[in-house]
Parts: C-alpha cells; sequence; structure tokens
C-alpha cells in the first residue's frame, strides 16, 4: 500500500517546512502543500506505527490527552503513537475524575498540561473550545475534535487513506453520507477534499444537510458540491463513500433525532448497484449504518483507516516536536 503514495506526494517539501510548536486545530490551518508534505511523513512511520521498528524519538517528551469526551480510536491512536515514538503519556478519558468536578476552568486545566507536558491533545464538547485552549498554552494543541466543529487529524487519516487506496484525490468522486450537519469529520474533510480537487456528494435527509457556511468554504476551490438525500442515486457513480454516524448527542431535540436515525444503510445488496472498486470509509464508532456483513467486502477499508491514524498522529507528533526521523 506504501507505494501509492510514492510519486503522488513529494517529501521533498518537508524539508523546506517547520511545523515546530504549530497548534493543529482546523484542517483550514494548512495549506494543500504542507499537508502533502504531512502525509508523505506518515507513510515513513508505518513500519513503527506497526512495531516491526522502533525509535525513541520523542524520548524525554510527554502528551496531555484531555478526553472531555467518549474516545475509542483517537485518544488510543495518540496515545500508541507517542508511545511508538519513545515519549510518554499523561491525561485523562473521563473528566469526573480531574479538578473539573470541583468547577475547574477548561483555561486552567489546559494551563495544567501545558506546565506537565510539551504537547497537548484535547476533545471538547464545545465547538471552539481547542482554539480557545490553544491561547492558553504554550505547548502545541491539537484538536481532537470540538463539538460539531472540527477534527483535524481525522480529516488528515482520511485523505492519507483515500490517496493510499485509490493514489489520488482529484477527480474522484466522494459522496459523504449521513450526519452532515452536527458531523466534525464531514467538515473537515469536506474542506480538504475540495481543496484536492474532489468531485464532492452530499448525501443527508434535509435535516442534516452539509452547513451553508462549509458549502460556502469549498466554493472557493470551484468544487460544485450535488446534495441529495437518495444514497442509491449517489452510490452509482462513488470512488469513495463516506458513511457517519448519526450522532444521538448532538441532538437538542429527541423526536428530531427518532425522524432521522435508521435513514441510510449500506448493506451487500445495496453494494450490488455500486462500482466494483468502491471503497467504504467511517471514522467509527458505526452503530446500525453499515452492516457487519460489509466488513468481509473488499469495499470496506474503516478498519484500515482507523489503523492509519496511528502513524499519521506519529508524524504530527514529530513535526510539533521539531524532531524528524532522518
Ligand atoms: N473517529 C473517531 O473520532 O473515533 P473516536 O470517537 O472513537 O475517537
Amino acid at each position: 500500500m506504501n507505494n501509492h503514495l510514492k510519486g503522488y506526494l513529494l517529501p521533498l517539501f518537508l524539508s523546506t517546512m517547520d511545523f515546530t510548536g504549530r497548534d493543529v486545530v482546523s484542517i483550514k490551518d494548512f495549506s494543500k502543500k504542507e499537508i502533502e508534505a504531512i502525509l508523505s511523513y506518515a507513510k515513513t512511520m508505518i513500519p513503527y506505527a506497526k512495531g516491526e521498528k522502533t525509535t525513541d524519538l520523542l524520548k524525554g517528551k510527554v502528551l496531555s490527552t484531555l478526553f472531555f469526551e467518549p474516545s475509542t480510536r483517537t485518544r488510543f491512536s495518540f496515545e500508541s503513537a507517542m508511545n511508538r515514538l519513545g515519549g510518554h503519556v499523561i491525561g485523562f478519558a473521563e473528566p469526573s475524575a480531574t479538578s473539573q468536578k470541583k468547577g475547574e476552568s477548561l483555561a486552567d486545566t489546559v494551563r495544567m498540561a501545558d506546565a506537565y507536558s510539551d504537547l497537548i491533545v484535547l476533545r471538547h464538547h464545545q465547538e471552539g473550545a481547542a482554539r480557545l485552549a490553544a491561547e492558553f498554552a504554550n505547548a502545541p494543541v491539537l484538536n481532537a475534535g470540538d463539538g460539531a466543529g472540527q477534527h483535524p487529524t481525522q480529516c488528515l487519516l482520511d485523505l492519507f487513506t483515500i490517496i493510499t487506496e485509490k493514489k489520488r484525490i482529484k477527480g474522484k468522486t466522494i459522496a459523504l453520507l449521513g450526519d452532515l450537519k452536527y458531523g466534525r469529520t464531514v467538515h473537515s474533510l469536506a474542506y480538504a477534499l475540495a481543496m484536492f480537487g474532489a468531485e464532492l456528494t452530499f448525501v443527508s435527509p434535509k435535516s442534516l444537510a452539509m452547513p451553508k457556511e462549509v458549502i460556502s468554504e469549498i466554493t472557493q476551490f470551484n468544487i460544485e458540491p450535488y446534495a441529495t438525500a437518495s444514497l442509491e442515486a449517489a452510490l452509482k457513480d462513488a470512488d469513495v463513500l463516506y458513511v457517519t454516524r448519526i450522532q444521538r448527542e448532538r441532538f437538542p431535540d429527541a423526536e428530531e433525532y427518532n425522524k432521522v436515525v435508521g435513514t441510510y444503510k449500506v448493506d451487500t445488496a445495496l453494494l450490488e448497484k455500486a462500482k466494483i472498486n468502491l471503497i467504504i470509509m467511517h471514522p467509527l464508532p458505526r452503530v446500525t449504518e453499515i452492516d457487519p456483513e460489509v466488513d468481509k467486502t473488499p469495499h470496506a477499508v474503516y478498519f484500515t483507516q482507523a489503523f492509519n491514524g496511528v502513524p499519521v498522529r506519529m508524524a504530527l507528533l514529530s513535526l510539533l516536536s521539531g524532531r524528524k526521523l532522518a
């Protein structure tokens, strides 16, 4: 799979770029060339991410993981990434076990993480929390998801997965399906895919349509997304189907959630109408939107996608620390 990244991405960019000390709050903080350089570097991390090679690159460095919302992939893969680089991890997965419970502010918690560590990963339910944290910390802050806002490191691993599986993004038809209103992964990804020249289709119930602000940002890249509620209509031309969960926890009103839950289900019968080389992605967790039978088909790449979080996050931790593999 590594060969696909060769030639498409240009490692030479990396030598002219310095990411030391930068925050990663939004995918919009990066240029296309910077993204290409990060993804190219992530490719070199794969044997380390798999444990086939070892390194002490970040020996003596400490990463704080501050998770105010549940997570499996993002937290575990950041922790795996830091451990694989020879660094250490402190943090929490449950804020009620910290002094937040006594009323401490987010700003003060971030100040403490800044005092005790060299890099800070933050997941929070409030949109804008990571940007706020970056103002209170000298250490780089990596946004691991802020409410319905952004999830930039997920976006990088999604781009990495598409390039690895499909060789390029430009000209590929990519359908984003499900909760496009509250889904932070698709907000980040739609912007980046437009930047890379993909043909975009947005598939959702009307009440969960992609926000106007995201669409308006995309148009700067001369991309005109096609929006539909019909998965069947979108599927026939798609090279990539990016499925998302309809997120109960983001709905202010349970009745609104009940109206749309279960709207889409990707199963093997549906996939008979798809291109033979269609890949199906999902940031996970999934609930009912992808039938487990699909896991056995060559279309399913979502578990590989989840693994890709490790090399991509290793690359980021290395670059933000100003220590690169030779
Ligand atoms: N993709 C993702 O953000 O998964 P988690 O919520 O498990 O971290």
